[in-house]
C-alpha cells in the first residue's frame, strides 16, 4: 500500500523507512531508524527528486505508481549518488525507458561505477546554475562538491522557492508520519540525532559546507527538503545557524563533556569527581560519557556540541588506552578543532597517556589545552583532590 504526503500542491513526499537497520553506513548505530526521502514534482513533466535505498524498494515503487497515476517519469534528479539514494536508477530505467536521468559529469561517472546497466541513453548532464523547465514548476541546479561526496548538487525549485538539498539538512531517524519540522519537536527529539547525523557524516567538510551555505544565502528559500529526516517549511533559521555553528567548528553550547576510558574504575573515579566538582561551582552541563561503552558517534557529536572537553584516559601497552585513542583519531579525522580540553592521565608504572593525548590534539587546529592536568598512578589520593580542584577552576574560568 503506498503511503505518501503532499509537500506542496504538485510536490510529494515518496520516501519511506527503516527500523530494521542497525547501523548506517554499517558504522553508526541508528536505534530510531532512518528516512530515506524522495520527493516526485508533477507538472507538465514528471521529476523524481532521488531515489532510495535498495531495503525499501517496494514501498518506494508503489509510491511512485500511485502519485503518477499512470504518467510517464521524465527525469531523474539524481542529486547524490550514494547508493542509499540510488539504489533504484537501474529499476527505474526498465519501467520508465524514456526517463532521462539529470546529473552533473561526475554522478554520471559514478552510476557507472556503481552499475552496469547502459546509462548513456538515459543521460541529461548539467552544469552548475543549469536550469531544468518542468512547466510552472523550474529547478536551478548548485553543485554543493564535498557535502559530502564530490558529485552532490542540490536543485532550487524556483516557483515554490524550495531546496532539495541532497544529504545536507538531514538527521538519522526514521520519520512517523510528521514528516515536516512544524509537526514534532525538533529540538527536544531531534537535534542529538540530526548533530550526531551531521558531525560524523559531514562534518569533516566545514569549507565545503560553508561554501554552500553562502550560496544558498542568496536564494529565497521557503522550504527544504533533505534526503534524511524531517522537511523543514518554517524555521529555517534555527537549523541554518545549528549548520552554520557546526561547519565553522564553533561550540553550540558552553559545556563540559568529560570523556574517559577506565578499566577498573579508577580513571571513571577521577572523572566523576571533576564533574562534581564542576557542578559544585554551578556549571550546568556537564556530561561524563566511558569511551567503551557509548559509540563513538555520539561522542563525537557531544564533541560538536560542547566547548570544553576533558580526556582522561589509561596508558595501555606502553600506548593510550583503546578507544581514548579511537575517539582522538576520529575527531582528528572529522576536522573537529577550537576547544578548550583538560586532560586527566593515568598509569601504573609508566604514565603515557597524557603526552600521547597531547600530542593528538596537537595534530587537530586551535586546541587549546589547560595548563593544569592531573596524573594519576593507579588510583586518585586525598593529596590530589586540590589538583582536581585546580583543573576545574580553570575550566570554570574559560566557560
Ligand atoms: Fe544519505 Fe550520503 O547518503
Amino acid at each position: 500500500m503506498y503511503c505518501t504526503r503532499p509537500v506542496t500542491k504538485d510536490i510529494v513526499w515518496i520516501g519511506g523507512n527503516d527500523r530494521r537497520l542497525a547501523l548506517f553506513e554499517n558504522l553508526f548505530p541508528i536505534p530510531r531508524g532512518v528516512s530515506y526521502n524522495s520527493y516526485l514534482i508533477l507538472d507538465e513533466k514528471t521529476a523524481l527528486m532521488d531515489t532510495v535505498d535498495a531495503s525499501i524498494g517496494r514501498q518506494f515503487f508503489e509510491n511512485i505508481e500511485q502519485t503518477l497515476q499512470g504518467r510517464p517519469l521524465d527525469y531523474l534528479i539524481v542529486n547524490h549518488m550514494e547508493p542509499d539514494h540510488c539504489a533504484n536508477i537501474e529499476e527505474l530505467t526498465r519501467r520508465y525507458p524514456d526517463m532521462k536521468i539529470v546529473g552533473n559529469r561526475r554522478t554520471i561517472e559514478l552510476i557507472k561505477q556503481f552499475y552496469d546497466f547502459e546509462v548513456q541513453p538515459h543521460v541529461h548532464c548539467v552544469e552548475e546554475g543549469d536550469t531544468l523547465c518542468l512547466g510552472t514548476h523550474t529547478l536551478q541546479f548548485i553543485f554543493a562538491p564535498m557535502v559530502h561526496w564530490p558529485e552532490v548538487m542540490m536543485a532550487y525549485e524556483t516557483s515554490e522557492h524550495i531546496l532539495f538539498s541532497a544529504d545536507a539538512f538531514g538527521s538519522f531517524g526514521a520519520v512517523g508520519g510528521t514528516i515536516f519540522q512544524d509537526e514534532l519537536h525538533f529540538d527536544r527529539d531531534w537535534l542529538d540525532d540530526a548533530r550526531r547525523y551531521y558531525s560524523n557524516i559531514v562534518g569533516k567538510y566545514g569549507p565545503q559546507v560553508q561554501a554552500v551555505l553562502k550560496k544558498a544565502s542568496a536564494l529565497d528559500i521557503k522550504a527544504i527538503c533533505p534526503l534524511h529526516g524531517p522537511v523543514w517549511r518554517g524555521d529555517l533559521g534555527y537549523f541554518l545557524n545549528k549548520y552554520d555553528l557546526w561547519s565553522r567548528y564553533e561550540p553550540e553550547d558552553r559545556g563540559v563533556a568529560i570523556f574517559y576510558g577506565s578499566m577498573y574504575g579508577d580513571t571513571a573515579n577521577a572523572a566523576d569527581l571533576l564533574a562534581a566538582q564542576l557542578a559544585e561551582a554551578g556549571v550546568k552541563d556537564v556530561r561524563v560519557y566511558d569511551v567503551s561503552c557509548t559509540h563513538v558517534s555520539y561522542l563525537i557529536a557531544e564533541a560538536f556540541r560542547c566547548s570544553h572537553l576533558v580526556f582522561a584516559a589509561p596508558t595501555y601497552n606502553n600506548g593510550l588506552y583503546p578507544a581514548m585513542e579511537t575517539l582522538l583519531l576520529d575527531m582528528k579525522a572529522l576536522n573537529l578543532q577550537n576547544r578548550t580540553v583538560g586532560l586527566i592521565e593515568n598509569g601504573s608504572w609508566a604514565p603515557q597517556s597524557g603526552r600521547l593525548m597531547r600530542e593528538m590534539l596537537g595534530q587537530m587546529k586551535d586546541m587549546h589545552i589547560l595548563e593544569t592536568s592531573v596524573t594519576i598512578k593507579s588510583s586518585l589520593k586525598k593529596d590530589q583532590f586540590s589538583d582536581m580542584q585546580g583543573l576545574c577552576r580553570q575550566i570554570v574560568d574559560t566557560l
